[in-house]
């Protein structure tokens, strides 16, 4: 009872720093505060200070390890529990008005009922902590594109994450004036210390996971988790779930996709957004390293998970990285695979899950072809080479910032985005989907992308390896109605008049011994080229049943020149036996979606399928 009378004081009586104008933003804090019930309030101000601080009481309080500074200057490895190691689809919820608006793509339950739940679970949860109010900037600071959020959490560690994966703290406030807009942003980890309880590192609940959507009011409740995408709700709760809402209503796309620059000898520089899955590649391929033979090609890097698209006033669609960090699969990473991941990776970063080396270094799978001879695992126990686990959770990430990236994009942060000339589509497919090939049109490049399917990671939780349709790398994230997205997608053709040509890869294919098809990673970049070319109106390419494909010929082949014909035919090979199964699961896919599926895709359907009869 008498922490009851506290926290109802502080609530009431706590005091808010002199550059807090916002009366709504004020009266929210301590009307959250009233139910959360916390010890204290602390508002961010973004500062390096700050940072430093919570992060050396995490250090004492056990959250944080701090890695070998020789080794990994001012970086810190963070163990979770291990039943919060990835998003959880099925505890991810979008309370629209009604279950139809969210459609079948969403978990769904009734605002009002969601709201009762939500107050219960709420009461009294930051009981002995601390609630941090975290204003953040999703794009660049008074970007026309970007938007405002307050996060109110009760884990440091998401407030140190926020501040390296958002442009975070006071200077959003004096964006935001005093009645500027905003998405409000409620998360607690779930687990209320009472009196004299002493804190574990990584703190969450056990038995209650919620992640709550209210995309009316636009309003963001996570209870119970304390990682990635369900904690740091600036990221897919807000940029894409929020987002897509309010980007269709406002005319825009909000999209889980990388932007890359493309730069060639003669200096002609093109921007791609390419949609992939969780863990399957946007990271590699936003920061991808030319094969040395393909002398004066580059990629820069915008964006490499989330990308804000708008058409501007040319009839062009303009995109922004919402993010200032990344967010990214540390398993699989390495010199070889990712040197500009490797690179930006020297520093200041926030590991979560890797395997700690004994002099205080960090490794995970697919680091190093030889593993240390012995490490501290994900969990913290010992851990030899050949024991049967992981040295690193497969979902095991890294929080870095953005600027530390030596392929860094000069214009990542122009408020007016960067322009865009193709759109890849892609996932993991071990058979029957060729390397590339463009759609004949934009209704076609739509149809591709809708229909994409891709065989489940580690990224989420639940099962592994199983092929499902991911529209656009959407399925996790669209805050509405798939049917609905479709429809958007295929309107916004009206608005354009010289729209992005869209692409299909897949990196994954495997051989009939199991083996990939297609060497990847830098490689990619001979892929990329010819997408390119074809924008430019440079480069050949083979008409198909599913759209242009090139030729041998048509691609760059120097310092691959071991990569035969023979390959290549199998790795492009449409197979019509494959190709009617996949068209069944389109077919599947939009039985599902029937009620709000646009007809022109039913029609595309229907004439690719004519040509695979
Ligand atoms: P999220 O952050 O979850 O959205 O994922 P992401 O799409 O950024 O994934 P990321 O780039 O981190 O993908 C990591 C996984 O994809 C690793 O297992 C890589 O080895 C694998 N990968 C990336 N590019 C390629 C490629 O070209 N070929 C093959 N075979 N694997 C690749
Ligand atoms: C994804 O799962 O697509 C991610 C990681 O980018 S998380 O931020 O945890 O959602
Ligand atoms: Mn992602």
């Amino acid at each position: 009872m008498k922490q009851t009378a506290t926290a109802a004081r502080i609530a009431e009586t706590a005091e808010f720093p002199g550059y807090v104008r916002h009366a709504k933003l004020k009266a929210w804090v301590r009307e959250i505060a009233q139910l959360t019930k916390p010890d204290d309030i602390y508002w961010c101000d973004g500062s390096q200070r700050e940072y430093d601080r919570l992060c050396d009481e995490m250090v004492r309080a056990g959250t944080l390890i701090r890695l070998n500074p020789a080794k990994r200057p001012h970086s810190f490895l963070a163990r979770s529990d291990p039943d919060d190691v990835a998003r959880m689809e099925d505890r991810t919820f979008v309370c629209s008005r009604t279950q139809e608006h969210a459609g079948p793509n969403n978990n769904w339950v009734a605002p009002a009922e969601m709201k009762a739940t939500l107050n219960k679970l709420f009461d009294g949860c930051m009981r002995g902590r601390t609630l941090y109010v975290i204003p953040f900037s999703m794009g660049p600071i008074g970007s026309h594109i970007a938007h405002i959020g307050i996060e109110i959490t009760d884990s440091p560690y998401v407030a140190i994450n926020m501040r390296i994966m958002t442009r975070m703290g006071r200077k959003v406030l004096d964006v935001l004036g005093a009645d500027g807009l905003f998405v409000p942003c409620v998360h607690s980890v779930g687990m209320p210390l009472a009196p004299g309880q002493k804190d574990i590192g990584w703190p969450s609940n056990k038995s209650d996971k919620w992640i709550v959507h209210f995309p009316e009011e636009k309003s963001i409740w996570s209870f119970g988790s304390g990682y990635g995408g369900n904690a740091l709700l600036g990221k897919k709760c807000f940029a894409l779930r929020i987002a897509s809402v309010m980007a269709r209503e406002q005319g825009w796309f909000a999209e889980h996709k990388l932007i890359l620059g493309i730069e060639s000898p003669e200096g002609r520089k093109d921007y791609v957004a390419a949609a992939f899955p969780s863990a399957c590649g946007k990271t590699n391929l936003a920061m991808l390293v030319p094969p040395a033979a393909m002398q004066g090609w580059k990629i820069t890097t915008v964006g490499e998970d989330i990308a804000w698209i708008k058409p501007g006033k040319d009839g062009r669609l303009y995109a922004i990285n919402p993010e200032s960090g990344y967010f990214g699969v540390a398993p699989g990473t390495s010199t070889e695979s990712n040197p500009n991941a490797m690179a930006t990776l020297h520093e200041n970063v926030i590991f979560t899950n890797v395997a700690l080396t004994p002099d205080g270094d960090v490794w995970w799978e697919g680091m190093t072809k030889t593993p240390p001879a012995k490490l501290v695992d994900w969990q913290g126990r010992e851990w030899t080479p050949g024991c049967g686990r992981n040295a690193a959770h497969p979902n095991a990430r890294f929080t870095v910032a953005a600027s530390q990236c030596p392929s860094l994009d000069p214009e990542w942060e122009n408020p007016d985005g960067v322009p865009l000339s193709a759109f890849l589509y892609g996932g993991r497919r071990s058979e029957g989907v060729p390397l590339v090939y463009e759609s004949f049109n934009w209704d076609s490049g739509v149809y591709a992308g809708a229909t994409m399917g891709s065989e489940t990671t580690a990224a989420t939780t639940g099962k592994v390896g199983v092929v499902r349709r991911d529209p656009m790398a959407m399925l996790p994230f669209c805050g509405y109605h798939l049917g609905d997205y479709f429809n958007h997608w295929l309107q916004m053709a009206g608005r354009l008049n010289d729209p992005p040509r869209i692409f299909s890869v897949n990196w994954f294919r495997l051989s009939r011994d199991g083996k990939f098809l297609w060497p990847g990673f830098g490689e990619n970049m001979r892929v990329l080229r010819w997408v390119i070319e074809r924008c430019r109106g440079q480069a050949n390419a083979l008409q198909t049943p599913v759209g242009w494909m090139p030729r041998f010929e048509d691609l760059d082949w120097r310092g691959l020149e071991n990569f035969s014909r023979g390959q290549f035919a199998e790795l492009m090979s449409l197979d019509t036996a494959l190709w009617q199964k996949e068209l069944r699961e389109h077919d599947a896919l939009f039985e599902k979606l029937r009620r709000r599926l646009p007809r022109k895709l039913e029609l595309e359907r229907e004439m690719l399928g004519l040509s695979f009869s």
